[in-house]
C-alpha cells in the first residue's frame, strides 16, 4: 500500500534496520523539527526494536494543529452520513488487518495476542457505532411557546481537538476518541503514548486509505512535556481529551482550563471485586485471575482489590494463589502466554516499589512478588503474578494505583462491610460483586460509587457503545464510548425558525 511505504524507512531490503516513523501532518509523513528520534523497543526482548519515531516539539505541534485548523473548514461540511461512510471503510479494512496490527500491538507494549486482538477488535466495533452514529446525531426538536415558531436543537462540532493516549490500549483507546470526534465533523491531532506509537499510525493509516482527507487527522509522537503540552497551550485547540495516570490529568485539567477548552479526563482506579459468602466460587476465581492478571494488570478498570466475605476468605484465597502459580508469564507472541511483560522498565520498578510497601505494610505475600529473568525471559520486563492477602483496606497497596500484576486480598464481615471498603478509595472507575443473591447485587449496583459496575463479571470487560469512565478521581465527569463520546465532540446549537412574520418576543408576549 502506498502510504506504507510513505512511513516506512527508505532502507529497503535490510531486515535488520528498524522502521523508522514520520510525523503525520497535513497528509505528508514528515521528520520533527527537533531532528531527534526515539525508539520504540518490545517490552519482552528489549533487543528487539518496533521502529524509530520522531520526538516532537511544540513546532510540530504547531504546523499539526494549523493543518487541522485549514481541513476543518471543509470537513465540518462533509455531510455526517458521508464521514461516517469512511468510518465504515476503515472498519472493514481493520477487521482484514487485524492480525497483523495484533502483532505490532504486542511487539510494542507487551500484552498477549489475544488480548491484542481484542484491542484491534474494539477499534473495529467502534468504528462500526460510528459509521452508524452518522445517521442519528440525533438532537431534540420541541415546541416554541410562541405561535408559528419552530426550536431545535442541532450538534455542531467543537473544531480542532487534541488527544493524548496511553499504552495500555495502543489502538483502542485512539480510536475511542477518533471516531467520535471525525463523525462529528471534527479535525485531530493526537499525541500517541511514546511506549506505543505504532498502534496509532496503523489506525490511522487506514484512516488515510479509508479516504480521511488529508490534514484531518495528525499524529505527532513523542514525550508528553514537549509533544502533548503544547496543545493544551495552543488557542487554536478547542478540547483536549487524555487518558492517562490522576497526576498528569490533573496537569491537563488546570492548563486546558485556561483557555476553557473542552476536556475529557479518564484517569486511574483502583478497582474493588466483591465476593459474598454466596457467589459461585468458581465463577469468581476465574474472573478474579482474568481481572487482576489480563494485560499484566495494567488497566485502568483491572481488578486490584478483592474484597471477600469472611465464610468463604480462606478458601478464596488458597484457590486463588494455586491458580495465580500456575499462569504462564512470557512473550505476548507465544499462544499459550497466559501473562505478558510490564510495558517498560519504570512500570516493573513501580509495581517491585509496592510489593516492598505492601511487605513493609505487614501484608501477607501469599505468591509472586518477583522479577522473572530466567532463559528467554532475560531481556524483558516480566513480573510473577502477585497475591497479597489480609490486607488492610487503608495499606498504600489497597489505596494506590499500581499498574501491575499486583492484587490485594482483604477480608470483609458482611454485604454492608464490603461495600464501605470497595468505595473508602480515591477513585472510581469500575466495580464489581459476586453474589447470588438478587437483593443484594440491586442494592450493590446501587451504592458502589463508580462509573462501570459489574455483576458477576470482574471488573475489566467494557463494550465501546456504553458509556465509560468513572468519579472522583477518576476524571471529570465526561464519558467515552457510545453517545457519551458524542456528547463530548459535539457542540450543542440551539435554533429558532419564527414564521410568523412579526416580532415576536419570547419570555415577554404571552398571547392570549
Ligand atoms: P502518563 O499519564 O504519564 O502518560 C499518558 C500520556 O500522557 C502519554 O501519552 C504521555 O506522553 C502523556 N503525558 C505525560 N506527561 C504529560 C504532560 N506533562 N503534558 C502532556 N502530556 C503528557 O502515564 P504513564 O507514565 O504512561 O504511566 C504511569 C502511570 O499512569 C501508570 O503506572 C498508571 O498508574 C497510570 N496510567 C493509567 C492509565 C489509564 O488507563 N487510566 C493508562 C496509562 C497509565
Ligand atoms: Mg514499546
Amino acid at each position: 500500500m502506498a502510504t506504507d511505504t510513505l512511513t516506512r524507512s527508505t532502507i529497503e531490503g535490510d531486515a535488520s534496520r528498524p522502521n523508522v516513523y514520520r510525523n503525520f501532518i497535513d497528509g505528508e509523513w514528515v521528520e520533527s523539527a527537533s531532528g531527534e528520534t526515539f525508539e520504540n523497543r518490545n517490552p519482552a526482548d528489549t533487543r528487539d526494536v518496533v521502529g524509530i519515531f520522531q520526538k516532537s516539539v511544540k513546532a510540530d505541534v504547531d504546523a499539526a494543529v494549523d493543518a487541522a485548523k485549514r481541513a476543518f473548514v471543509k470537513w465540518r461540511l462533509v455531510p455526517a452520513p458521508r464521514r461516517a461512510e469512511i468510518i465504515y471503510l476503515a472498519a472493514e479494512m481493520l477487521a482484514e488487518r487485524k492480525e497483523e496490527f495484533a502483532r505490532d500491538m504486542t511487539r510494542e507494549m507487551g500484552k498477549v495476542l489475544k488480548e491484542t486482538r481484542g484491542d484491534v477488535q474494539e477499534a473495529v466495533d467502534t468504528a462500526y457505532y460510528m459509521a452508524g452514529e452518522g445517521r442519528r446525531l440525533f438532537g431534540p426538536t420541541t415546541p416554541s411557546e410562541l405561535p408559528n415558531k419552530f426550536a431545535m436543537a442541532v450538534r455542531t462540532p467543537v473544531g480542532v481537538c487534541g488527544m493524548i493516549t496511553p499504552w495500555n490500549f495502543p489502538m483502542a483507546i485512539p480510536s475511542w476518541k477518533l471516531l467520535p470526534a471525525l463523525v462529528c465533523g471534527n479535525t485531530c491531532v493526537i499525541k500517541p503514548a511514546q511506549d506505543t506509537p505504532l498502534s496509532t499510525y496503523n489506525l490511522v493509516r487506514v484512516l488515510t486509505d479509508a479516504g480521511v482527507p488529508k490534514g484531518v487527522v495528525n499524529i505527532v509522537s513523542g514525550f508528553g512535556p514537549q509533544a502533548g503540552a503544547p496543545m493544551l497551550e495552543h488557542p487554536d485547540v478547542r478540547a483536549i481529551s487524555f487518558t492517562g495516570s490522576s497526576t498528569v490529568g490533573r496537569t491537563i485539567g488546570t492548563a486546558a482550563a485556561k483557555s476553557f477548552k473542552h476536556c475529557s479526563l479518564e484517569l486511574g482506579g483502583k478497582n474493588p471485586m466483591i465476593v459474598l459468602n454466596d457467589a459461585n466460587l468458581e465463577l469468581a476465581l476465574e474472573g478474579a485471575l482474568w481481572g487482576a492478571f489480563g494485560t499484566t494488570g495494567q488497566r485502568c478498570t483491572a481488578t486490584s482489590r478483592i474484597i471477600v466475605e469472611k465464610g468463604v476468605y480462606h478458601h478464596f484465597v488458597d484457590r486463588l494463589v494455586e491458580r495465580a502459580r500456575k499462569l504462564r508469564v512470557g512473550n505476548g507472541l507465544d499462544e499459550t502466554t497466559d501473562m505478558g511483560p510490564a510495558v517498560n522498565e519504570r512500570q516493573l520498578k513501580t509495581d517491585l516499589d509496592y510489593i516492598e510497601i505492601g511487605r513493609s505494610e505487614g501484608a501477607r505475600l501469599m505468591c509472586g512478588g518477583h522479577r522473572l529473568d530466567k532463559g528467554d525471559l532475560h531481556h524483558g520486563y516480566f513480573l510473577e503474578p502477585t497475591v497479597f492477602s489480609d490486607v488492610d483496606p487503608k495499606m498504600r497497596i489497597a489505596q494506590e494505583e499500581i499498574f501491575g500484576p499486583v492484587v490485594s486480598v482483604i477480608p470483609c464481615e458482611n454485604f454492608e462491610d464490603a461495600i464501605v471498603i470497595a468505595n473508602n478509595i480515591e477513585y472510581g472507575l469500575s466495580s464489581a460483586i459476586y453474589t447470588r443473591d438478587v437483593n443484594k447485587a440491586f442494592a450493590a449496583m446501587r451504592d458502589l460509587y463508580a462509573g462501570i459496575t459489574y455483576i458477576n463479571a470482574p471488573t475489566i470487560g467494557a463494550e465501546v457503545h456504553l458509556p465509560f469512565g468513572g468519579v472522583k478521581a477518576t476524571g471529570n465527569g465526561h464519558r467515552e464510548g457510545g453517545i457519551g463520546a458524542i456528547d463530548f465532540y459535539s457542540e450543542w446549537k440551539s435554533v429558532y425558525v419564527d414564521y410568523s412574520d412579526r416580532l415576536q418576543r419570547a419570555q415577554i408576549d404571552r398571547p392570549e
